[in-house]
């Protein structure tokens, strides 16, 4: 009955990970930055450099632009100075929490412009894949792209409408979309095919593979067709959906989704890997 594990960043029935004894209200805690090791910054160095040496003509422009602002290839990140830049930026803070929140409090704070960052780092065994978010997926992968005004309002009016969904029993819908876009997200550039995606920004492999990989479709986005299409949690995307803008996000996603829920309701949903009758996979 959590968010996360209906966009299943978590398997099934595991033990949440992290210290949940310290939690507040609203399952915030002390980033406790001193504790540390030394071996945990070196493997976040290691994290970093591998993906830092992957991002260059992959990643979108504000990942690159944010990512050097941001200064963390040095060891994990002080969440207090980041979150003074990204609330200078754009007026979002960052908030450490023990790992996977509650679905209502992780929507509360997104509606309030706040980003729950989990404290912990993966063990070395798991540099190459971790099931649930960590400190560097949730600090590499997310936090850049918040420092783009309107992918911040975006994800602002995400957490709104997230707690108007559970309400109208609309959330899987919206946790597909949440899934397609925030975090295996591609967009257009002048240059040709970027990423957004927090879990393909985050992961050694699937970076290279979205972008060139022939397998994958690649569709234009579309709300109702997103929201309506199951994804794949333990290997990498059968289908991603590219936006041109983050405009064009914010825009598709405004109107009142209460009808589109009534109306997707009624609809089966399509498989991962689905390719509908007039719909053309965009060339790489
Ligand atoms: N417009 C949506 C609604 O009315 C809310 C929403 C905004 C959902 C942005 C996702 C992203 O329910
Ligand atoms: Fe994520």
């Amino acid at each position: 009955d959590d968010f996360f594990a209906t966009v299943a960043e978590k398997s099934d029935g595991a033990k949440l990970r992290g210290d949940y004894s310290k939690i507040d209200a609203q399952y915030v805690v002390a980033q406790d930055w001193d504790a540390y090791t030394p071996e945990q910054h070196a493997l976040w160095r290691r994290l970093y450099q591998r993906q830092a040496k992957l991002i260059p003509g992959r990643a979108c422009d504000v990942f690159i632009e944010s990512l050097e602002l941001l200064n963390i290839g040095d060891g994990i990140p002080k969440f207090e100075e980041s979150s003074e830049l990204l609330f200078k930026a754009t007026g979002w803070r960052l908030v450490a929490v023990p790992g996977l929140v509650p679905d209502h409090t992780f929507f509360e704070h997104l509606a309030n412009r706040r980003f729950p960052v989990t404290v912990w780092l993966r063990d070395p065994e798991e540099f190459d894949y971790i099931v649930e978010p960590d400190v560097f997926h949730d600090f590499f992968g997310h936090v850049p792209l918040l420092f783009n005004p309107i992918f911040a309002d975006h994800l602002q009016e995400y957490g709104k409408g997230a707690l108007k969904a559970m309400k109208l029993d609309g959330l899987s819908m919206l946790a597909r979309l949440y899934w397609y876009t925030v975090e295996f997200g591609l967009i257009q550039s002048p240059e040709g095919l970027r990423v957004y995606g927090a879990g393909i920004l985050s992961s050694g492999g699937e970076i290279e593979y979205c972008l060139s990989n022939p397998a994958p479709l690649r569709l234009p986005f579309n709300v109702e067709r997103v929201m309506r299409t199951l994804y794949k949690i333990d290997s990498y995307q059968e289908t991603y959906f590219v936006i041109n803008d983050f405009q064009q996000l914010f825009n598709d996603t405004a109107p009142d989704f209460t009808p589109i829920y009534q109306k997707l309701k009624a609809l089966e949903t399509l498989p991962a890997n689905a390719l509908l009758s007039g719909e053309s996979n965009l060339a790489v």
